[in-house]
């Protein structure tokens, strides 16, 4: 275990499962999070990473290849999965989604104008015998222009956007994607005319594959499934920067004939008024190090109340859902729970959530990366993984220093700072993710790939890298090696 620098201790947590139904949302608080730093080496110099390798994601070199051969900047991705999250090749064909925008926009622009496109290669290839870049070929976007457009009551937006979400098979080759159908309303100079409206819908298509390519029918229509309520989540009345987005569907085992839903949101109140709590805050009876709630709501730490939603579908057709209390809240912790996942292991939850170094709270800090937390239950008191911080894969950062941005990286991190993001972890503990930035301050890279894909192994409330894994000795797997666990008519024999 790594060597701890004084500070708080950790707030209890039981682990305890509730019924997905009750009012109980598990606490990621300050003084969990604060973990974070105590780990980190404070004597660690200038572009040294200072946080301990069994929780830092290897580093990732700046001569990566593109996956899209120059045709598109790719980000967030995500495989067909089925209800346990399994990966699917179907007829011979591995199939991801990813976000994709044109290439002649600056890669930081491109959030505004994020579509899902697809790709796709041949399955059962070991990643070593795969060409560099992970062979994927780019099969086009999937929505044609206008269609997601449609289900906003005002249609006088001015980007129309496709975010995150997560893609599930079902018997036939149907697919069912779930995803963040986004509106915005911005004036010719980009501010906004009236604030953004994020929603979670859903698109209903199938998929053909053979072994000439992968093609999808259907997504021609998309039904809007959940808008913010402002009782568990914030909506654009609230914060107009509010966040709500990326959901990721799934079954519980303890739950049969259910289907759930986890999504990244903020903690319903206003911004401007926003107050955290002492069980926010989560400092033992008497602990030197603690912070008073006062102090804390004076800091400007509440601005940062990020949540992760669950809501339950009302129908076998996943098509009308209703909303659950939040599971997770990291009121003053972090403004983002992006990307959540729920992963069982060993008859263990583990709920996984990607953050950034910028959107921490005041006081708090900690690399961008996936953080865990493991419960006996969808909905339980969640121990952070790891030293009870929450960090389960970090980017090679430095604590001492400040973050900078992905465009401007801070003279004293190290090359990987920024090196990837949207980690999404996979069956056997694989975790894929898309580069951002890789190099420093004076020479540095813009990603707009897929990374390597690397593993880590997971036991009971902590994880580790896995450095063994991957071909060259580095704990580096395969560029964008995304890999199906479960393979629909493998022979490709329709
Ligand atoms: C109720 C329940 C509870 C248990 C929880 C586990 O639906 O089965 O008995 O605590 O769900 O998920
Ligand atoms: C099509 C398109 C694509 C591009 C995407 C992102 O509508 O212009 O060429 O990849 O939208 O803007
Ligand atoms: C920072 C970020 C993303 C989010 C987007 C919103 O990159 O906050 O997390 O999707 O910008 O525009
Ligand atoms: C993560 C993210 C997602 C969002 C998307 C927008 O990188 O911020 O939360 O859906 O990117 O580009």
């Amino acid at each position: 275990a790594p060597l701890l620098q004084p500070g708080p201790e950790p707030t209890y947590h039981s682990q305890q499962a509730y019924a997905p139904e009750d009012n109980f949302t598990a606490k990621w608080t300050r003084a969990d999070a604060r973990q974070i730093k105590r780990m980190s080496d404070p004597t660690a110099g200038s572009r040294q990473n200072s946080m301990p390798a069994e929780y830092t994601m290897p580093s990732v070199p700046q001569d990566f290849p593109d996956m899209s051969n120059g045709q598109v900047w790719v980000w967030d991705s995500w495989p067909l999965t089925d209800a346990d999250g399994n990966q699917y090749s179907v007829n011979g064909q591995e199939i991801i989604f990813s976000l994709v925008a044109d290439r002649s926009l600056g890669f930081d622009d491109r959030h505004v104008f994020a579509k899902i496109g697809y790709f796709y290669r041949p399955a059962g290839i070991p990643a070593e015998q795969r060409p560099e870049n992970g062979g994927w070929t780019y099969g086009g976007l999937v929505f044609a222009e206008g269609v997601t457009g449609q289900i906003f009551e005002d249609q006088s937006y001015s980007h129309q956007t496709q975010w995150s979400g997560s893609a599930r098979i079902f018997p036939g080759g149907e697919v069912k994607l779930f995803f963040t159908d986004v509106a915005f309303y911005r004036d010719a100079k980009g501010n906004d005319i009236k604030p953004y409206d994020p929603r979670i819908a859903l698109s209903v298509g199938h998929v053909h594959a053979n072994k000439n390519g992968v093609k999808f029918t259907g997504f021609d229509k998309v039904i809007s499934l959940l808008e913010a309520d402002g009782t568990y989540y914030q909506t654009a009345e609230q914060n107009p920067y509010f966040n709500f987005r990326d959901p990721f569907t799934f079954k519980d085992p303890a739950h049969p004939g259910e289907t759930y839903m986890v999504f990244e949101g903020n903690s319903a109140m206003p911004r401007v008024s926003a107050k955290c709590t002492a069980e926010d805050l989560g400092y033992q009876e008497g602990d030197p190090y603690a912070e008073t709630v006062p102090q804390v709501n004076a800091s400007g730490a509440t601005y940062q109340i990020g949540n992760i939603g669950l809501a339950k579908a009302k129908n076998a057709d996943l098509t009308e859902w209703e909303f659950l209390p939040p599971i997770l809240s990291a009121n003053c912790v972090t403004d983002q729970t992006e990307r959540p996942q729920i992963y069982m292991k060993d008859g263990k939850y583990y709920l996984f959530t990607i953050s950034h170094s910028t959107t921490y709270a005041a006081g708090i800090t900690g690399p961008e990366g996936v953080y865990g937390f493991v419960g006996n239950g969808i909905r339980s008191d969640y121990q952070p993984m790891n030293q009870g911080s929450g960090l389960v894969l970090g980017n090679p950062s430095n604590l001492n220093y400040w973050p900078g941005t992905p465009y401007d990286p801070d003279y004293n991190q190290p090359a990987g700072h920024f090196q990837s993001y949207s980690h999404y972890v996979m069956p056997g503990g694989l975790v894929q993710s898309f580069i951002d930035t890789v190099g420093v301050k004076e020479d540095f890279r813009r990603g707009g790939t897929l990374a390597p894909t690397v593993k880590i192994n997971i036991h009971g409330d902590s994880s580790e890298v896995d450095h063994s894994y991957g071909f060259n000795g580095n704990g580096l797997g395969g560029w964008a090696d995304i890999s199906a666990n479960l393979n629909v008519n493998p022979s490709g024999v329709i």
